[in-house]
């Protein structure tokens, strides 16, 4: 046995399943230490270009030191949870989101993705008085009641589905009251007309939707497809959600909002705004924001958290975002570059050995799927991508010392740590995994 299965059959006694958060389940178990920029270790001394970024949120890197330094500096400051009133920071940090995103007139600050988009749909239900919201199947919101649907399903659990009609809804998990199912609705991503037709015949609050798939590799609205959505939203009195936990600040300093020009009416972030640090925002308007104070106690909206806007998270997303302030054109040029060569290359290594695989990539963010096309749904991906061999190129490639998160199609995140050498070494390891995978 070595040192990472000894640390789980310890943890597992006392931790269902061993892992706090159950997808982050890895065979065969390794057990990270420590993390540096762009590389992991592990406790059996192994060394690792990191692609997983713990689901993506280290966008500087692992331990950018501003970020530590900020966090330290808190802490030295003797900034504590006060829980009363109003604090410097959290103005500050709301104030540094609402002149970067555009699109943001005001914030409240959780702790977690899922905590935004949970008001972003509360939010949503009480502006509209409605109560249904659609989401996308292959889209991750987070985990509670709200959302935890239809997302890598089977396809036998969704074959039901044809162009047009909403996708048959499959729980993530057991314990969601049934009646929940009743004020949700599920459509393919890239399936306009299938969203029309549930405007058309059902009183919906809101569509919460990442605005490009981040959660089952990476999927991007055809052309039209946002704009679309947008001003079918706008015809039908329904708000439009953009759940930015993923693509915020990855993509670009103001959000993928910005880069694909469309409004949402509130938005989420989430990791990457604080560099690793627990931290989510809901945003938007501030005719909508205002529900959380608003003078009818039949409309107004609760949020509540003891840790919301805890100092420390609270220093590192001050100190993330003036660094991708101050160093934007650096950082987000760096990130593109990065991920431009790491895309050529693994085409030139795919296509040298005769795969047929499709890699996609926003920026920074990269998948390889194994199929001939660029998927557009879930379904698509299910259909076509060899899961099996996705998911043997992954293991392959960890026990090279490159690590991607070992389930087929997910994707992967370049770092401003990362550096020109760190993927010319990613992609001569690949070449050598890619010669022995058929
Ligand atoms: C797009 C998206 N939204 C929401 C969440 C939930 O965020 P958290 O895990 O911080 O609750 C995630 C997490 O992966 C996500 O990718």
């Amino acid at each position: 046995m070595n040192k990472a299965e000894r640390i789980f059959e310890h943890n597992r006694k006392f931790i269902p399943g061993g892992v706090v958060s159950l997808n982050r389940s890895i065979d065969p178990v390794r057990s990270f230490v420590k993390a540096e920029g762009a590389y992991l270790y592990d406790v059996d001394g192994n060394k690792y270009i990191d692609y997983h970024a713990a689901f993506s949120p280290h966008l500087l890197g692992h331990n950018e030191a501003g970020v530590n330094q900020a966090v330290v500096d808190s802490i030295q400051n003797n900034e504590s949870l006060m829980g009363a009133g109003p604090t410097l920071w959290e103005g500050e940090l709301a104030e540094l989101l609402c002149t970067l995103v555009p699109n943001l007139d005001s914030v409240q600050i959780t702790n977690t993705g899922s905590e935004a988009t949970f008001h972003a749909i509360r939010l949503a239900r009480s502006v509209t008085g409605r109560d249904e919201v659609i989401i996308m199947q292959g889209g991750y919101n987070g985990w509670h009641n709200d959302v935890a649907f239809n997302l890598m399903d089977p396809l036998d659990k969704i074959d039901g589905w044809k162009p047009g009609k909403e996708c048959p809804l499959n729980a993530m998990s057991a314990g969601i009251p049934s009646t929940q199912s009743k004020l949700l609705h599920a459509v393919q991503y890239n399936d306009l007309q299938a969203i029309e037709n549930l405007l058309k015949t059902n009183k919906i609050a809101a569509i919460l939707m990442e605005p490009i798939l981040q959660n089952i590799g990476i999927i991007k609205p055809q052309e039209g497809f946002l704009e679309g959505i947008r001003e079918l939203c706008d015809t039908h009195g329904t708000l439009l959600v953009f759940d930015e936990v993923k693509t915020g600040f990855r993509h670009a300093l103001a959000g993928y909002q910005s880069i694909c020009g469309v409004r949402p009416d509130l938005c989420s972030f989430g990791k990457a705004v604080a560099n690793g640090y627990p931290l989510g925002v809901i945003g938007g308007k501030k005719e909508i924001m205002d529900y959380f104070i608003h003078p009818d106690p039949q409309k107004r909206v609760m949020v509540a958290g003891t840790y919301n806007a805890h100092p420390t998270p609270v220093a590192a997303a001050i100190a993330t975002l003036k660094i991708l302030r101050d160093r934007e054109a650096e950082v987000y040029g760096h990130l593109e570059t990065l991920g431009a060569r790491m895309e050529e290359g693994l085409n030139e290594i795919f296509k040298a050995h005769d795969f047929k695989t499709t890699t996609i990539r926003q920026g920074s963010a990269f998948v390889t799927y194994f199929m001939d096309h660029a998927p557009q749904n879930w379904t698509d991906v299910i259909s076509h991508n060899d899961m099996a061999l996705d998911k043997r190129y992954r293991e392959a490639l960890i026990e090279k010392g490159i690590f991607h998160f070992p389930t087929a199609t997910k994707q992967g995140s370049i770092s401003f740590a990362h550096t020109a050498e760190d993927i010319e070494e990613t992609l001569r390891l690949t070449e050598a995994v890619v010669a022995k995978l058929k």
